[in-house]
């Protein structure tokens, strides 16, 4: 651990207490003005530190900061996150993720980082990834599955995601079809996995996250604005009947990323073991698609019935008006009267 994360690591384990100033100088091996540097940097992270002359540092609120020894710390996990990248910026953790992948990575390696400039979404959409406001994650995975298993794999990150949502925060969201995580009708979570394979087999899925946890509503750019949510906007909007049963206080990111990386755990050994149909039974427990009304949208058009199932591959089940019965891959689905 470097010594600004061991000062901030000191502070919290005295939380609410002062520390003073030659207590950490001596605890670290460095001087007085040095402390003094790593707690300037402490507060320009966003961390808020009380100096007094007299009794020393106390932290009053420790900042959102995604930290690679604070995940490692909570981390109960045997695969996913044996190796962990942490970036403050990166164009794309997908991006990332791929290439180390290609060049070999271990299975389980997780690449996070606090901003995107060139998120990526799916349909080959933008993901907007503002700095601070989010998970954006990827989890390089090894599955011994045929490529055209593969969606079960993107099926079962979304139920990671709701299922740890639940945990932390005591929320319930919904599952849009495919993998859109929602909440209050407004989309939180999105997936992306990416996928290098040869006919029979796959060589590692890149299974991206992105979920947005502080945004307000302004913080989205305007075309996001009437379908985009986040954790704390859900917050907010929710009525004092919802907010009873949430699980306060908001946990930060690093809680949040440890959660979704045990459930994802869970979800990974199943599809190991071949349990899909467990997997597929706890994503229908979370749909919002199944028994609506649903307009598809696809290459070749669109066409609109209701949702009746999902197959063992991932594909939507729709009954059409005409009363004939479609299978859908991928594609852009609308929930009529949502
Ligand atoms: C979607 O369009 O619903 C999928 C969005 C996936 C976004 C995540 S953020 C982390 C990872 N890196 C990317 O560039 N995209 C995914």
């Amino acid at each position: 651990m470097d010594k600004r994360a061991g000062i901030l690591e000191e502070l919290k384990k005295r939380q609410g207490e002062y520390v003073s100033g030659e207590c950490l100088s001596s605890r670290f091996g460095i001087s007085r003005t040095a402390v003094w540097k790593y707690i300037a940097g402490l507060r320009k992270a966003g961390h808020l530190i009380d100096a007094s002359t007299k009794k020393g540092y106390r932290l009053t609120r420790a900042a959102d900061v995604i930290s690679e020894s604070q995940i490692r710390k909570g981390l109960k996990t045997a695969i996913l996150g044996k190796r962990i990248y942490c970036f403050d910026s990166l164009d794309s953790t997908n991006s990332f993720a791929k290439k180390i992948a290609l060049e070999g990575c271990q299975e389980g390696t997780v690449v996070i980082a606090d901003a995107q400039t060139s998120g990526r979404g799916r349909l080959g959409r933008n993901w907007h990834s503002q700095p601070g406001k989010g998970i954006w994650m990827s989890v390089v995975l090894r599955p011994e599955l045929a490529p055209r298993d593969m969606q079960i794999v993107t099926l079962g990150a979304s139920v990671a995601v709701a299922a740890a949502l639940e945990k932390v925060m005591g929320i319930r969201a919904g599952i849009k079809w495919p993998n859109d995580v929602i909440l209050n009708g407004r989309k939180v979570c999105g997936i992306l996995s990416e996928m290098s394979s040869e006919p029979d087999r796959i060589h590692f899925v890149v299974l991206g996250i992105g979920l947005n946890v502080s945004h307000r509503e302004g913080d989205f750019p305007p075309e996001l604005r009437d379908t985009a949510g986040s954790l704390a906007s859900y917050l907010e909007s929710a009525g004092e009947e919802e907010r009873r049963k949430l699980v306060y206080p908001f946990p930060d990111r690093n809680v949040i990323i440890i959660t979704i990386l045990f459930e994802l755990e869970k979800i990974y050994s199943k599809i190991k073991n071949n349990s899909i149909e467990d997997i597929l039974s706890r994503w229908k427990e979370y749909s919002v698609t199944i028994g609506r009304k649903v307009k598809i949208f696809g290459k070749d058009g669109g066409f609109t019935g209701r949702a009746i199932d999902i197959t063992r591959a991932g594909e939507l089940v729709v009954r059409c008006e005409d009363g004939t019965v479609k299978t859908v891959l991928s594609g852009e689905v609308s929930l009529r009267g949502i």
